[in-house]
């Protein structure tokens, strides 16, 4: 008969080895200024920004510096849908989704910030918009139901996760088949765009760290936006 212990020890070295995978696919660095020593495929997460810049988010240039409005047609959002986004923020974003989806859709505001929730919640309420809930997520884990999302957004966020591999396998967990994730992000092979250093991403890096994920494969990247790439992915 296999004793308790022995079966105590084989958990315990299949959590080690979990672990341990998850660990192979980070490195400890030099950390820079606006980063966190810690490297995923050659390049430094950034720190997160805090809620003390959602101002920021919310600036009345943002539609003439990064026209929302054809980043909202590249979504190509129908009434009805169930939409994350993650890393909302101020909720800059949501609302403008909220009032696409209507009201048989639902937007899934998820933030690690509880405070960007408190943000989130009080411009909902000021368009009145009702639409949507707020999600507390980890670091590691969005928080979402598996298998009821059909489109998650990430606007200049992906490079602020501190385990971006177990992010995005969980985002898919959560997608419906055939579900799309959107990634925008600040282009960093170009000079121009004024923006810091770790907060953009080339289209290469994303290429290369989201061919680790089982679950996703590229569809198109599409290039109208005057400052960031849009790429999407969907779930096979
Ligand atoms: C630069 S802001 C972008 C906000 C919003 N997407 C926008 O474009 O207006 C990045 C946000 O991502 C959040 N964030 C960072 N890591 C996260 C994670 N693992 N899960 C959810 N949100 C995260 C931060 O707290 C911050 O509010």
């Amino acid at each position: 008969m296999i004793s308790s212990r022995f079966l105590l020890f084989c958990l315990l070295l299949f959590v080690c080895d979990t672990v341990r995978a998850a660990e192979e696919f980070y490195a400890r660095g030099p950390r820079t200024r606006n980063g966190i020593g810690k490297y995923y495929e050659g390049r430094e997460i950034a720190h997160f920004m805090s809620h003390l810049g959602a101002p920021w988010l919310e600036r009345g240039t943002r539609e003439k510096e990064e026209r929302p409005d054809l980043l909202m047609q590249a979504l190509e959002l129908k009434p009805g849908m169930q939409v994350a986004d993650i890393g909302c923020g101020s909720g800059y974003y949501s609302r403008k989704i909220a009032q696409e989806i209507g009201n048989k859709g639902q937007v899934y505001g998820v933030d690690i910030q509880k405070e960007m929730l408190v943000i989130l919640r009080k411009n909902m309420k000021a368009n009145s918009l009702t639409n949507f809930v707020a999600v507390l997520g980890e670091v590691d884990d969005p928080k979402l139901p598996e298998g009821k999302i059909d489109l998650a957004l990430f606007v200049d966020v992906y490079h602020e996760f501190e385990f971006p591999y177990e992010m995005m396998l969980k985002i898919a967990k959560s997608l419906k088949k055939g579900g799309r994730v959107v990634l925008v992000e600040y282009r960093l092979e170009d000079p121009d765009v004024p923006i810091k250093l770790l907060h953009k991403m080339s289209q290469a890096q994303v290429q290369k760290e989201m061919k680790r994920q089982p679950d996703l494969k590229w569809v198109k990247t599409v290039h109208t936006l005057p400052w960031q790439h849009v790429m999407i992915y969907e779930k096979k």
